[in-house]
C-alpha cells in the first residue's frame, strides 16, 4: 500500500540508536547490516510492529566524543556502522517494505576532526576562516587569564569557549571542545549544509531530525546571558536569552525547509533544545515537525499527563500538529521511569502498557525509541563507568545523569549476549534478558510486544486516530485519563487508569448516536462487543472504544 504523502503526520516513528541495535560482525558495536537483519521485527511481515519510519541515530564517521553526534564528515558512513553501499541496501530494504528512514542531522556543530575546522584553526585568513565562531579574547583578568568573549556556558559543563593556540583566539562551543559550533551566518555555511541535504535526499532519504535547531543562530554581537543567582554555575544557571532562538533562525530554517521540500512528501523533525511548547508551536510547520519534549519528565500520575497536553493545546491549537516522545537517547527510559519502587516488575510492564496506549492514541507523531516496545528499563551503569561524555563531565556545578543507561544492547532473544552480538557487547546487556527479550515477548500474548503491535494496528485501521482533533473526557475518576478522538464520521474513546485499583467510570456521549463497542484492552475484553454503563475499569488498565 503507497504511504500516504502526510506520512510524517499520520505514521509511527521507530528510534534506532544504531550502535546498541543489532552487531552483525562481532565487534560489539550495533551496525547498518544489523539493523538490515532485523527489519521483520519493524515492518513489512505479519509479525511486525507496523512502524512507518526509522529514524536512525548519527551514522557518519565520528571520533565519538559524544558518540556520533561529532560529525567529521557530514556525507559519509562510520566504518563501524559499515559502507555507502550498506546503508543504500537499508534503504532499499526498508523502501521494499513501506518503511520510511529519516536521518539525524547534526548542524549546530561538528567534530573538531571535521575538515572544516581543521582548516578554519589554521588562521585568520583562508577559505574556511569565518565557517566557526571566532572571537579574541578581550583582554586579561587580574590574575592574568585570558578573559572569554562572553559568561556562556557549555551544556556539558564549563565554558563555552575554548581557546585555541594555533589560531590564537576562542571559539564557541555549545556542547563539548570536540564539537565547535559552525557559524550559521556565514552564507558558505549554510550552502555547504544544504548541499549536504541533497546529498542524501538523492540517496533515498525520506527524512531528517534535525539536532538542536533552535541554537543555529548566536546573538550577532554575543551578549552575555543574564545570570541565575544560586543556580550554580551549569547550563541552567543562565537565562538563555542570547544564545538560543534567535530571530535570524526563521529564515534559515525555512530555506533548509525548501531544500527539503524540493522534493515531495519528505520531512523533518526539529529537536528543540531546551525550551516550551510555545517555541515548538512557533516553529512548527506543514512536513516538519517540532519535539517538544513536555511529556518526557512527568511523574506517573493522570492529572499531572491531563495538565501536560492541556497546555501544549493551549499552545499548538487545532492546526500545529504535534510529536509525542516518552522516551529517547538523552533520557532515562520511560518504562523505569514509572516503576513503582515498591512493586514488583509486573506493575511497572503494566504501566509501560498503559503509557503505550497513551502514545499511540494521542494526537500527533508517535516517535518509539527502540526496546521500549519490550520496556525495556535503564541499564545500572554508574558516572564512573560511563562512556557517555555528559557522565564523566558530571559535576556539583553541572551534575548530569549517564546515558549509557538507556543506549544498551537490544536483547533479541535469551542466551548469551542476547542475540545482540556474536563479540563482547559494547555496553552489557539488561540483567533480566532471559524474561526481557524480543522472541520471548513475541510468543506471549499478553507481553508489552504484543499490545504494541495491537495499539499499531488498532492506529493503522483509524482515521480518528491517525489524523483526528482530541478533546478530553470526564469520566468522573482523576487517576483515570480519558480523551476522544474524532474525524468527519468516527470518534475513539480512551480511558487510561492509572491507579492500581479498579475505576468505575462514566462513558462520554458517542458522536453517531450509536453504542461504544470496545477496540482494544488490556484485561481481556472482547474487540467488538459493547460497552454500556457501568464500566468499572481494572487496575492499571487501557481501554479503547469506537463509536
Ligand atoms: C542532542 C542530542 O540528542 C544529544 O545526544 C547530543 O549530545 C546533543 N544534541 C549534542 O549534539
Amino acid at each position: 500500500m503507497a504511504a500516504a504523502a502526510d506520512w510524517w503526520r499520520t505514521g509511527v516513528v521507530y528510534q534506532i540508536y544504531p550502535r546498541s541495535f543489532a552487531d552483525s560482525n562481532g565487534d560489539g558495536v550495533g551496525d547498518l547490516a544489523g539493523i538490515v537483519a532485523h527489519l521483520d521485527h519493524l515492518g513489512g511481515a505479519s509479525e511486525s510492529l507496523g512502524v512507518d519510519a526509522i529514524w536512525l541515530s548519527p551514522i557518519y564517521p565520528s571520533p565519538d566524543f559524544d558518540f556520533g553526534y561529532d560529525v567529521a564528515d557530514y556525507t559519509g558512513v562510520d566504518p563501524r556502522f559499515g559502507t555507502l553501499a550498506d546503508f543504500e541496501r537499508l534503504v532499499a530494504a526498508c523502501h521494499a517494505r513501506g518503511i520510511k528512514v529519516i536521518l539525524d542531522l547534526v548542524l549546530n556543530h561538528s567534530s573538531h576532526r571535521h575538515p572544516w575546522f581543521r582548516a578554519s584553526r589554521t588562521g585568520r585568513d583562508g577559505p574556511f576562516a569565518d565557517w566557526y565562531i571566532w572571537r579574541d579574547s578581550p583582554g586579561q583578568t587580574p590574575t592574568a587569564r585570558r578573559r572569554r568573549p562572553n559568561n556562556w556556558r557549555g551544556f556539558f559543563g564549563g565554558p563555552a569557549w575554548t581557546w585555541d593556540e594555533t589560531r590564537g583566539q576562542f571559539y564557541l562551543h555549545t556542547f563539548l571542545p570536540q564539537q565547535p559550533d559552525l557559524n550559521w551566518r556565514n552564507p558558505a555555511v549554510r550552502a555547504a549544509i544544504k548541499d549536504v541535504v541533497r546529498t542524501w535526499l538523492a540517496r533515498g532519504v525520506d527524512g531528517f531530525r534535525l539536532d538542536v535547531f533552535n541554537t543555529f543562530f548566536k546573538d550577532a554581537a554575543l551578549r552575555s546571558n543574564p545570570v541565575r543567582p544560586g543556580a550554580g554555575g551549569g547550563w541552567g544557571s543562565q537565562v538563555h536569552l542570547f544564545d538560543r532562538n534567535r530571530p535570524e533562525l526563521v529564515g534559515a530554517l525555512a530555506e533548509l525547509r525548501a531544500v527539503v521540500d524540493e522534493r515531495p512528501g519528505r520531512m523533518t523533525v526539529g529537536e528543540l533544545f531546551d525550551g516550551t511548547a510555545a517555541e515548538a508551536a512557533s516553529y512548527a510547520a506543514p512536513g516538519h515537525l517540532i519535539f517538544d519534549f513536555a511529556l518526557l519528565g512527568l511523574p506517573w500520575s493522570a492529572a499531572a499527563f491531563a495538565e501536560a497536553i492541556r497546555k501544549r493545546d493551549a499552545s499548538f491549537g487545532p492546526e500545529v500538529w504535534p510529536t509525542n516522545v516518552l522516551s529517547n537517547h538523552d533520557q532515562p527510559r520511560h518504562a523505569g521511569r514509572y516503576d513503582d519502587p515498591g512493586a514488583d516488575a509486573s506493575v511497572g510492564d503494566a504501566r509501560a502498557k498503559i503509557a503505550a496506549a497513551f502514545l499511540l492514541t494521542q494526537r500527533g507523531t508517535p516517535f518509539l525509541y527502540y526496546g521500549e516496545e519490550i520496556a525495556l528499563r535503564a541499564l545500572a551503569i554508574p558516572n564512573s563507568e560511563a562512556f557517555d561524555p555528559q557522565a564523566r563531565r558530571s559535576s556539583a556545578d553541572a551534575p548530569a545523569w549517564n546515558r549509557d543507561q538507556a543506549r544498551g544492547p537490544m536483547p533479541w532473544q535469551s542466551g548469551r549476549d542476547g542475540g545482540f552480538t556474536n563479540g563482547q557487547p559494547w555496553l552489557p546487556l539488561p540483567p533480566d534478558l532471559e524474561f526481557r527479550n524480543v522472541a520471548r515477548q513475541a510468543r506471549d500474548p499478553e507481553s508489552v510486544l504484543s499490545l504494541y503491535r495491537q495499539l499499531l494496528r488498532v492506529r493503522r485501521e483509524s482515521q480518528a486516530l491517525q489524523r483526528g482533533s482530541q478533546e478530553a473526557a470526564n469520566v468522573g475518576d482523576a487517576d483515570v485519563l480519558a480523551y476522544r478522538r474524532r474525524d468527519a464520521d468516527r470518534s475513539v474513546f480512551v480511558a487510561l487508569n492509572f491507579a492500581s485499583r479498579p475505576a468505575a467510570i462514566r462513558l462520554p456521549e458517542p458522536a453517531r448516536g450509536g453504542p461504544w463497542r470496545i477496540s482494544l484492552t488490556t484485561h481481556r475484553r472482547k474487540p467488538g462487543d459493547l460497552l454500556a454503563e457501568p464500566v468499572i475499569l481494572a487496575p492499571l488498565e487501557a481501554l479503547i472504544a469506537y463509536d
